[in-house]
């Protein structure tokens, strides 16, 4: 994937972080994937008063996107909190991993400033995949 289209998914994934609902943490997550089929879905974290029912962002656009019947994958850039890398939360990975292995995952800081990236499979060294119950 090329510099470009990497910057245009971290700058989505900032605006997905614009409508976090995140009161309780103050911890501002972005995320927005990219489909085989060039859509981009984003969105923020979703936190609850029961903290337990809290969505990642990572998640809200993967889950807008099957939603839409989109289930391949390019990539996805995350963005959280001023500077530092973000890396997705474990139960991220499972559900990215649910989707394929050889797919990106782009970190950026707060401002959608690109600070690495890696695939899934990269990510989730031993994954636990759709082939242990189908096959
Ligand atoms: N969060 C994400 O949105 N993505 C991650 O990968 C890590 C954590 C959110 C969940 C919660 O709303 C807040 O960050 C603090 O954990």
């Amino acid at each position: 994937m090329n510099k470009e289209m990497k910057a245009t998914l971290l700058k989505a994934a900032v605006e997905g972080s614009k409508n976090a609902h995140c009161p309780y943490s103050k911890y501002r997550v972005g995320a927005a994937v990219l489909t085989k089929t060039g859509k981009i879905y984003q969105g923020g974290n979703i936190e609850n008063v029961s903290y337990g029912a809290t969505v990642c962002a990572e998640r809200v656009a993967i889950w807008k996107a099957v939603s839409e019947g989109e289930k391949e994958f390019e990539a996805i850039a995350v963005i959280g909190p001023g500077t530092s890398e973000g890396y997705p939360c474990a139960q991220c990975r499972q559900v990215m991993v649910e989707f394929g292995l050889d797919w990106l995952v782009v970190s950026g800081d707060q401002d959608g400033n690109y600070l690495g990236d890696m695939t899934v499979r990269e990510l989730v060294p031993f994954p636990f995949t759709p082939s242990a119950l189908l096959g």
